[in-house]
């Protein structure tokens, strides 16, 4: 289903919760070093000092029902 993202909210920097639909590309901004993610979780703009590669960790995860997602 395209209108279903599975990600960690986590910034890959050092581990703060970004800010959803925040920052230069509408995705989310971590507000502690000002990094910038785009709506697929990709890091855009790293943030000052901040040294990403990309969301490091996607959560197993399953379709059980047509509009229920077991995460874990
Ligand atoms: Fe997010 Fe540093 S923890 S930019």
């Amino acid at each position: 289903n395209p209108e279903t993202l599975v990600v960690l909210g986590v910034c890959t920097h050092l581990g703060c919760v970004p800010i959803n639909k925040a920052g230069d590309y509408n995705g989310w901004f971590c507000p502690c070093h000002g990094s910038h993610y785009d709506t697929s979780g990709r890091i855009r703009k790293e943030g000052a000092g901040a040294a990403h590669s990309a969301w490091r960790y996607l959560p197993p995860y399953s379709l059980i029902e047509e509009e229920k997602l077991l995460i874990g």
